[in-house]
């Protein structure tokens, strides 16, 4: 065996990567936090193929044709649930979705009973949302296939972190830069920093990728020590806006507040709504971003969200199938016997 492989082609750079199972050398998929700058390169560049795939009019692939997938979920989704189950059919896997309102954690049954229950099923892959952090890596640690984290409480959300990543490479690479990470670049990163999963996962990620990552919350709503994650914490929106390359906006995350965190809806989006006024303040093509559910009028206007050639809301979420794809195709290689992987 060669101690490298190289990626699939993609703009005209091929990778060297680790031989093999080495390239992504863990059963799950739990948080950027536990990958190497190269693992998370090697899943980017894995969903090239599947970026491709999805724009064609026929989105299919037999890569895990016979493995079955179940997406567990005892919180709400929208965008990552539909996108792993569309990821899995995509790839030719029976995909089963498990939503906690329906099921019997209603009646009582707690999280490691069911993680058996799922076990007992011979899943090939499980896709856990859970509210508490740590569930998802609780409920790993109990069963035999590999585990994907699609969000557990203010812990980690890495397929977020990784198709936010996937979204800006393309956005960029269509500007006409060159660089195949983000060194040079400023992401400002506006919301509730405090409770949020996505903000983790993507300071942790973006921040592997050599971007500056810059924090911006009511003083309320910024984590103690963001500095030692190797991100700016700042109050002042305007002053954390100016030259940004990227401004990616989070929701309030009240589901998960206890108590007051700010005065009021207005009085937020007055300190720390994006306006088009204010976006000026960013570098003169700043990108939009925006993991989605959205609040329109609060922490981010429409003519902003919506605002072509600037705003990657959208592609963020195209990128998201093709990431999850991916996700899913590496994770099963062991099980598909994929040669240098089982
Ligand atoms: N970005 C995100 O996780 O959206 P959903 O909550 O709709 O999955």
């Amino acid at each position: 065996m060669t101690s490298t492989q190289s990626s699939p082609a993609h703009a005209g750079l091929v990778r060297e990567y680790p031989a093999g199972s080495l390239a992504y050398p863990h059963r799950d998929l739990l948080g950027i936090g536990q990958m190497e700058r190269h693992e998370i390169l090697f899943l980017l560049d894995e969903a090239e193929q599947w970026v491709d795939l999805n724009r064609q009019k026929t989105k299919h692939s037999d890569a895990l044709a016979g493995l079955t997938i179940i997406n567990a979920f005892f919180e709400a989704s929208t965008r990552t649930l539909l996108s792993f189950e569309i990821a899995g059919k995509r790839l030719g896997a029976d995909v089963v979705n498990m939503h906690a309102a329906t099921s019997s954690v209603k009646k009582g049954e707690t999280l490691i009973d069911t993680a058996i229950t799922l076990n007992a099923m011979r899943a090939d892959a499980i896709v856990i949302r859970h509210g508490s952090s740590g569930a998802v890596e609780l409920i790993a640690d109990k069963v035999d296939c590999p585990v994907l984290n699609a969000g557990d409480g203010q812990h980690e959300h890495p397929t977020q972190a990784l198709l936010d990543a996937l979204a800006l490479r393309h956005a960029l690479r269509e500007r006409g830069h060159s660089a195949d990470d983000f060194t040079g670049l400023t992401v400002t990163i506006c919301g509730d920093i405090l409770h949020s999963r996505v903000a983790r996962s993507n300071i942790l990620c973006l921040t592997a990728l050599g971007a500056t990552v810059r924090l911006c919350a009511p003083p309320a709503l910024m984590p103690a020590q963001v500095d030692a994650m190797g991100a700016q914490p700042f109050s002042d929106f305007d002053a954390a806006l100016e030259g940004a390359d990227v401004v990616m906006m989070l929701r309030l995350q009240t589901e998960r507040m206890e108590g007051q965190f700010i005065p009021s809806a207005r009085e937020y989006h007055h300190l720390f709504g994006l306006t088009k006024e204010r976006l000026a303040r960013a570098a003169p093509d700043a990108l939009v971003m925006h993991p989605g559910p959205m609040n329109r009028g609060v922490e981010i206007d429409s003519e902003v969200a919506d605002m072509i050639g600037r705003s990657i809301i959208t592609r963020q979420v195209e990128m998201g199938v093709a990431i999850r794809m991916s996700a899913l195709d590496v994770l099963t290689r062991k099980t598909r016997q994929v040669e240098g992987w089982a």
